[in-house]
């Protein structure tokens, strides 16, 4: 029940403002040589392993999914919010994009090379991260690889805290307890990235860029 509450908040969060959030983020890849070449390692990685198929989950408009297809990988998007699916429908029709959950997805078990969550947990409520993580596990095949990006919390004594986001309720996540719950789930860490924010930026955390390994 609090699963569908936060799911339906969310959804009807980003169906406002999807076309606003479209417009503010599409080209910001463009800005941005860091985050491409950590999307650049993270597709060299999961070619490396041999199972060249990826989900961008919760893609939002599109806009990375269409930069790792750009890269050559075969790939394609869900969200649950179903403006977002058409927006990116339209901007990228040759590219696959499915209405769905990340609790509950319609992937075969081990179908994936690789699993991006670009800052699609922040409306998860805490208990129900473990079985996000157990999802995405699911549908990697072994040696398959996530790249999950993420808000840092303040510290290990706060591991996880709600934060002032305009669309749903949304949380910060301390790394180290992050990346344990991910190793719970059986996805063990190989690297993470840490951005400072800009002093002009609204909000004034870290964001975390984490990839792990399915064992
Ligand atoms: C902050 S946006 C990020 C969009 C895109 N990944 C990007 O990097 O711009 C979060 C997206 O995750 C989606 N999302 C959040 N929780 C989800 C869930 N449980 N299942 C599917 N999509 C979800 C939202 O609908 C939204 O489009």
């Amino acid at each position: 029940m609090v699963e569908l509450d936060a799911l339906s908040a969310t959804r009807e969060g980003y169906d406002a403002v999807a076309g606003t959030y479209a417009q503010m983020f599409r080209d910001s890849l463009r800005d941005s040589p860091l985050e491409r070449a950590i999307l650049g390692a993270f597709v060299e990685v999961v070619r490396a392993g041999g199972v060249a198929q990826v989900a961008d989950l919760g893609c939002g408009p599109g806009y990375v999914t269409a930069h790792l297809a750009g890269l050559g990988m075969p790939v394609f998007g869900v969200d649950a919010s179903p403006a977002m699916i058409q927006l990116a429908r339209q901007a990228y029709p040759a590219l696959r994009f499915d209405l769905g959950s990340m609790a509950a997805l319609n992937i075969a078990d081990g179908e994936l090379g690789g699993v991006l969550s670009r800052w699609s947990i922040i409306h998860t409520p805490p208990p129900e991260l473990p079985g996000i993580l157990a999802e995405f596990r699911r549908v990697l095949a072994p040696g398959g690889h996530l790249l999950i990006c993420f808000p840092a919390s303040d510290g290990p004594s706060r591991p996880t805290q709600v934060y002032d986001h305009s669309v749903a309720p949304a949380y910060q996540w301390w790394p180290d307890h992050l990346a344990a719950t991910l190793g719970d789930a059986g996805l063990a860490e190989v690297f993470r990235v840490v951005s400072r924010p800009e002093p002009t930026d609204r909000r004034q955390f870290l964001g975390i860029q984490l990839l792990a390994r399915r064992a």
